[in-house]
């Protein structure tokens, strides 16, 4: 795809939506009746909803909340496949079950199955379900380019003739229903195309985040062996162009090495095809591939704790319903809302609300291409009051890197903010990290806390529903029930705090990893026979709110993204003049962990800035920019038990600079080990 030319794009008409404002009122030291009856406890800000916004809200109070939250629980299948059967299209309905599970390896492998043998067809209910519903001259899609001035609109059946082109090109090239289609694209309107045309014809997408490096592309394109990669030439990201393609051609020189052979890769002895050149002359129109609600509609790749990273696989059916039903109710949806994600396509949260949970709902979704703060800090609530923005989903990270100086007085009181209005705003919403509540209360903030596995919202406010507590993600989602166990696996009751996992399945759960069924039976369902185990902590209060606490296993979480820490110790130790690395997360004020990187040179090397530079760039070259090292700690020697294990909990605290927290250091081999590093700590 070409995308420096925007002479295709054309300017939108102005939208003439105008919400409904609404009023929370912040009351503090509220008691306020929650679960169980408990009054919120005396020390928490309870937020309650304005009486005008819950009146409005499609579930208007914690009765009703409690009420249809029990008869999911009580019965999921009637629950759901009421759900499924009223606000879907389904060619054929499904078998006798409406769900079959194994979540306890004691008796089993572990199996998931959602609306088995109901055919349908995702795409065809984002797109062609809702032009038959009136929704055909209704805004898909706007999107917004990196530069102000250059935007463009889809309509449904505007967005689902580009669809049916696609998906026609890429029957023609034989790609066909099973087949992976690997897509490295930036922020544009062919992506979520490129997701419902692969959807349209069954093909499983692999979207792989533009920001990930050639060699991170080249071994996701090995496990995964598509027909077809989708790029573009480059893209613009506030001041930057980023050539994509070069990249990719970089990953095809990498996958070839690592064995694909000529034949599964034949479109590539062709010359590279330009999108614009070809596929606008396939017919705008094209048949839907049917498939069974448990064939599989897309593959995401995802840190663990190991190495090599995950293919978390979703299928259709339950993810369609799920992804449909989270959007609608946390974020309160209405059709006239113009609705902003400000996530990537290439992680969990695009999937679910960019692409599949709003389009499912008939939703007007905004695209933006650029970096939030180009070309100054005030970029997103320009973009908000222009395209009269009601719901604004984002990362904690995305606020605090605007904000900069950490002052958000005064960021919130500066002309970047107060020259625009931003008053069509109606619900926020929040990802991927805890968040410290910021700026005024007058919309309702979600806090959604849920996983790439989990496939759409876990446990997440219902504006208009509950008194929320800021920092809280609260309750579970219809048909989750969550549950907090000791590390002996023991549920823990009432105000508790331990690891979170969940009992029995939701439709929107993932059925495998990607050709490694016992890796996810290890990693998820092993560490607490009978349960799903999130690798989170959490901690439940008296009132019944929950609180994540973060990862409670290797994983970090940079600006809401996930890495492994073995990731970057892989790509670290692959580095000729690096002996050993131990990577773990630190307390960081935008990014909310930053990677703090213990490094051992070979013998014979000495410290320095340049060694220190091109370790940097080993990162950025294997993972992608996004996991570079905040900072490289030098290190002789690494504190190791006597089994050789690295102790990472006094890492941990040496990075955060907690030196009287060092705890126990006799069962290392060598204890001088710690206070060497304490003494390297600022060089
Ligand atoms: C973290 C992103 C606190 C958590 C959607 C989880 C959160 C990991 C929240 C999944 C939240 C996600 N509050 N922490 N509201 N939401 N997390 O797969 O540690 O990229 O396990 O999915 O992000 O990251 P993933």
């Amino acid at each position: 795809l070409n995308n420096h030319n925007h002479n295709h794009h054309f300017r939108h008409a102005d939208s003439t939506a105008s919400p409904p404002s609404s009023a929370v009122a912040k009351i503090s030291h509220l008691k306020a009746v929650v679960l169980g009856g408990a009054p919120a406890s005396e020390e928490d800000d309870v937020v309650l909803p304005s009486h005008d916004y819950s009146r409005q809200a499609l579930v208007p109070s914690q009765q009703k909340y409690l009420e249809m939250y029990k008869a999911s629980i009580e019965n999921p299948a009637g629950f759901w496949s009421g759900i499924a059967s009223s606000e879907f299209y389904w060619k054929q309905r499904w078998g006798d079950q409406v769900y079959s599970e194994n979540l306890d390896v004691r008796r089993g492998n572990i199996k998931i199955e959602w609306f088995k043998g109901g055919i349908t067809n995702v795409c065809y209910n984002c797109l062609d379900r809702n032009i038959g519903a009136g929704l055909a001259d209704k805004i898909a899609l706007y999107w917004e380019s990196n530069e102000p001035g250059f935007d463009a609109t889809l309509t449904y059946s505007q967005l689902l003739q580009r669809v049916c082109q696609l998906a026609n090109y890429l029957r023609s090239v034989g790609v066909r229903k099973g087949d992976a289609v690997v897509v490295y694209l930036p922020m544009l309107m062919e992506l979520p195309i490129t997701m419902l045309a692969c959807a349209r014809i069954g093909a499983v997408h692999s979207v792989v985040f533009a920001g990930f490096s050639s060699e991170s592309l080249a071994q996701r394109i090995v496990d995964c062996k598509p027909k077809v990669v989708i790029t573009c030439n480059a893209v613009k990201r506030g001041p930057k162009t980023i050539f994509l393609k070069d990249i990719v051609d970089a990953a095809l020189i990498d996958s070839d090495n690592q064995g694909i052979s000529r034949e599964k890769t034949k479109w590539k002895e062709g010359r590279d095809i330009w999108w614009e050149d070809v596929v606008p002359k396939y017919p705008t129109s094209c048949d839907v591939e049917w498939v069974d609600a448990e064939d599989p509609l897309f593959l995401l790749y995802t840190s663990g704790s190991t190495g090599k990273p995950k293919g978390v696989l979703h299928t259709t059916g339950g993810y369609m319903v799920y992804t449909a039903t989270t959007f609608k109710y946390a974020f309160d949806y209405k059709d006239s809302d113009v609705y902003w994600c400000t996530a990537d396509c290439g992680w969990i949260t695009g999937h679910s609300y960019v692409t599949y949970g709003p389009m499912l709902n008939g939703a007007t979704v905004l695209l933006y291409e650029g970096a939030p703060s180009y070309p100054d800090p005030g970029r997103c609530w320009d973009i908000v009051d222009k395209y009269k923005v009601t719901i604004f989903y984002t990362t904690p990270t995305l606020v605090r890197s605007l904000i900069r100086d950490g002052d958000e007085a005064s960021y919130f009181s500066n002309l970047y903010v107060t020259r625009y209005s931003r008053k069509s705003l109606r619900v926020l919403g929040s990802a991927g990290e805890p968040i410290n509540p910021i700026g005024g209360s007058r919309c309702p903030i979600s806090d959604t806390w849920w996983q790439t596995e989990t496939g759409g919202f876990m446990i997440t406010p219902l504006p208009g529903a509950w008194p929320q507590k800021p920092g809280s993600a609260t309750f579970p989602f219809f048909g989750v029930q969550p549950v907090i166990v000791d590390e002996k696996g023991v549920e823990l009751d009432g105000e508790c705090s331990g690891y979170l996992c969940v009992k029995s399945s939701w439709p929107g759960a993932f059925r495998t990893l990607y050709g490694d069924h016992e890796r996810y039976e290890t990693t998820y369902f092993k560490p607490f026979p009978g349960y799903y185990f999130t690798g989170d902590g959490c901690r439940r209060d008296k009132d019944g709110y929950h609180w994540l606490t973060g990862r409670v296993d290797d994983v970090i979480n940079v600006s809401g993204r996930r890495i492994g820490t073995a990731e970057v110790e892989s790509a670290l130790v692959s580095h000729p003049q690096c002996a050993e690395a131990a990577v773990v997360g630190v307390e960081h004020q935008v990014k909310g962990q930053g990677i703090y990187a213990f490094v051992t040179p070979v013998e014979g090397i000495s410290y320095s800035e340049e060694l220190r530079k091109s370790l940097t760039l080993t990162v950025r070259t294997q993972i992608g920019a996004f996991a570079a090292p905040d900072k490289i700690h030098w290190a002789p020697a690494l504190p190791k038990t006597r089994s050789g294990k690295i102790m990472r909990r006094i890492l941990r605290k040496i990075a955060a600079r907690q030196l009287d927290e060092l705890g126990d250091t006799s069962t290392l081999t060598d204890p001088g080990v710690v206070d060497q590093l304490i003494k390297l700590a600022d060089t």
